[in-house]
């Protein structure tokens, strides 16, 4: 099994990080990969839709975008950690997700994400966390994914060192009762009505008015507009 984690705190042993790394030690004996965001300084998307038009590698940061896209599609596990920033994920995160509309199934989703789950963590000083889980899930859908599972802590402490005792066992009890799920599903793929839904749209939408060249040859030559499914 492989695990990837996307750090998206600039403090790389805050309270967010520190709780994703403990999740994934739980995972006795499998790989893990890790993305820094705030290590990579990925630039800004530049808007050109190069990604959607063309590819990833027409991307002009594909030199990041890439090798980031090839952990995600490697882990059977991703877990997405980031701080509440005023009242939503953090800046390098949305800088992150920016650079991947192409995999968007509207557009050129990947086979690969359909059979992965994903753990979302994130912590805030006080209770407001559902919305960043409700924006990050409602993103990864889009890539695909249907087993998401939301883990939301208000810490109100500054480091993860001086979070209550009883806040950590919370906080351990919870990850561990997501924890179970996932190793319970670990190679069980799923495919909600929601992502069926979508695809079925989508393919309608493709089928009349592809919204680019590249996009239209992607789902003709997956056989998407006939019986093909992306989760086959
Ligand atoms: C710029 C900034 C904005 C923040 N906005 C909020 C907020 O809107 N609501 C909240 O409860 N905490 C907010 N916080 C507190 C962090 O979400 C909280 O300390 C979090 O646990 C930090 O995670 P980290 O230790 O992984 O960096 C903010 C912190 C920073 C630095």
């Amino acid at each position: 099994m492989t695990i990837l984690i996307i750090h998206s705190s600039p403090r790389s042993n805050g309270c967010s990080s520190t709780i994703a790394r403990n999740i994934a030690k739980k995972f006795e004996g499998a790989s893990l990969l890790e993305i820094n965001l705030h290590k990579e300084n990925l630039p800004y998307c530049a808007g050109c839709l190069n990604c959607v038009k063309k590819s990833i590698e027409a991307c002009p940061h594909s030199k990041q975008t890439l090798l980031m896209r090839d952990k995600m599609l490697k882990a059977d596990l991703i877990i997405v950690v980031t701080p509440v920033y005023i009242l939503h994920m953090s800046g390098q995160l949305k800088t992150f997700i920016d650079h991947f509309p192409s995999i968007f199934l509207m557009h050129r989703p990947e086979k690969a994400m359909f059979s992965k789950q994903l753990i979302i963590v994130t912590t805030a000083a006080g209770p407001v966390c559902k919305e960043t889980l409700k924006e990050i899930s409602g993103i990864f859908t889009q890539f695909g994914i249907s087993r998401i599972y939301k883990l939301g802590f208000a810490v109100a402490s500054p480091t993860y060192n001086s979070i209550k005792k009883e806040k950590l066992l919370k906080i351990e009890k919870q990850s561990n009762k997501v924890i179970k799920k996932v190793k319970r599903n670990i190679f069980k793929p799923k495919v909600s009505l929601k992502i069926r839904f979508n695809f079925f749209i989508y393919k309608m939408v493709q089928k009349k008015f592809p919204a680019s060249e590249a996009d239209g040859k992607h789902w003709q030559q997956n056989n998407w507009f006939k019986t093909g499914r992306p989760w086959k």
